[in-house]
């Protein structure tokens, strides 16, 4: 039997990885490490976040509080004593700042409190497997690439946000610093929606998508390419590493590859068929930042009441992203017998159904928490 610790399941990859775990009912025994004044309060986060990911009452239910482990990364000393860390086998680190906005606690979260952490696990005697979710993003990839894994060598200057830069930084020190840490990196790519619940769980980026076809115009070409998977299948691929033999110390991307991306063009029409509106088409515009900007007085009518400046902030970031025309390679997960993903275009209209009630200023508040 494994003892499993979770981090991050009150958020999007994290909660989709418990939800998977649960469905599957296996004799494992879960541990959740949460933020929370009391025990009671965690498990109660945990359970209303587990709800957006269509599992039945009685699974949330299987939720308890003897799977809680409260604890806040950015005060590691506060938990890193629990005496229960000493029985883990496995860990799935997803949890993180993930924001693309100036979060004081990225760096305190993201590097020192996850380093003292995966520290203290390097030191559990019965450990097989410390699984960290990077992002492939943290690479600092070449435009129009397919990015193969690599270890990160990049300076803040090569990356467009402190986020980026912090999950490269941890990847490295964890690599050099703790040779002794059963050590396995997931990358995965751009993770949106899911495959059957759309946005429910969260409309992290997709309203990025929203927000560029409603103007009509961005930075990027129709024919770029983006690597999109779905968030359930993200979970698949980690839970697959807990079991997979002989991937130890090993980076593995969890992303769309070659076959499974989409272009923007695709984009367009499966949003347009969803929403039951025409595709921009020939009528899409690619544009400078600067252009963008200059449409700043369209953005309350185009999408309601919103902040120029926080929209123009998003623009610019998203943009960069979005130009970069990358794939990720994805051959080495699929060598340990994982299926391809969903095309984002196959579930796209699941996200434009579950989103179509709030605003692009609503829904993009997630990713600059
Ligand atoms: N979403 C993507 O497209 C994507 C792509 C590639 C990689 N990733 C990676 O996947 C991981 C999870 O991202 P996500 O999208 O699931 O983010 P998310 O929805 O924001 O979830 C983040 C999780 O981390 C927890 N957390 C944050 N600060 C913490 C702290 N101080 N102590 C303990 N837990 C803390 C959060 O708990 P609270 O609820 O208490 O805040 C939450 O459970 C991150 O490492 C991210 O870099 C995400």
């Amino acid at each position: 039997m494994k003892k499993i610790l979770i981090t991050g399941s009150t958020g999007f990859l994290g909660g989709a990885v418990l939800a998977n775990l649960l469905q599957q009912g296996n004799d494992d025994h879960l541990y959740l490490l949460v933020r929370g004044n009391t025990p009671e309060e965690g498990l109660d986060r945990i359970q209303i976040n587990l709800r957006n990911f269509g599992l039945s009452e009685d699974v949330v239910n299987n939720v308890t509080l003897k799977n809680i482990i409260l604890g806040d990364l950015a005060t590691a000393e506060s938990f890193i004593d629990n005496p229960l860390l000493d029985e883990i086998t496995h860990v799935i680190n997803c949890a993180a700042v993930a924001s693309f906005g100036k979060n004081p606690f990225i760096w305190k979260v993201n590097v020192e409190g996850t380093f003292q952490f995966a520290e203290r696990m390097s030191r559990v005697r019965v450990l097989e497997k410390f699984i960290h979710v990077g992002t492939a993003m943290s690479c600092t990839p070449e435009p129009d690439s397919l990015v193969t894994e690599s270890e990160l060598v990049s300076n803040r200057e090569q990356h467009i946000v402190e986020y980026t830069w912090s999950k490269a930084t941890i990847e490295q020190m964890m690599t050099e610093r703790l040779p002794q840490l059963p050590l396995i990196i997931a990358r995965p790519s751009i993770v949106v929606g899911h495959s059957n619940q759309g946005c429910l769980p969260s409309a992290s980026i997709f309203w990025v998508f929203r927000m560029a076809l409603t103007l009509g115009k961005f930075t990027c070409q129709m024919q770029d390419r983006i690597d999109v998977i779905p968030v359930d299948y993200c979970a698949d691929a980690l839970v697959l590493l807990l079991s997979a033999e002989g991937v130890l110390n090993e980076i593995f991307h969890i992303s769309a590859g070659t076959d499974r991306s989409v272009t923007f063009a695709e984009i367009d029409e499966a949003m347009a068929k969803a929403s039951g509106t025409p595709a921009l088409g020939d009528n899409y515009q690619k544009v400078s930042y600067k252009q963008l900007s200059e449409s700043r007085k369209q953005f309350k009518a185009l999408f309601g009441p919103c902040n120029e400046r926080i929209m123009l902030r998003a623009m610019n970031l998203y943009g960069h992203f979005s130009e970069l025309n990358v794939v990720f390679d994805n051959s080495k997960l699929l060598k340990l017998g994982i299926r391809k993903p969903s095309k984002f275009i196959d579930y796209v209209d699941r996200c434009v159904l579950s989103t179509r009630d709030a605003s692009i200023a609503e829904l993009m508040q997630v990713d600059f928490k």
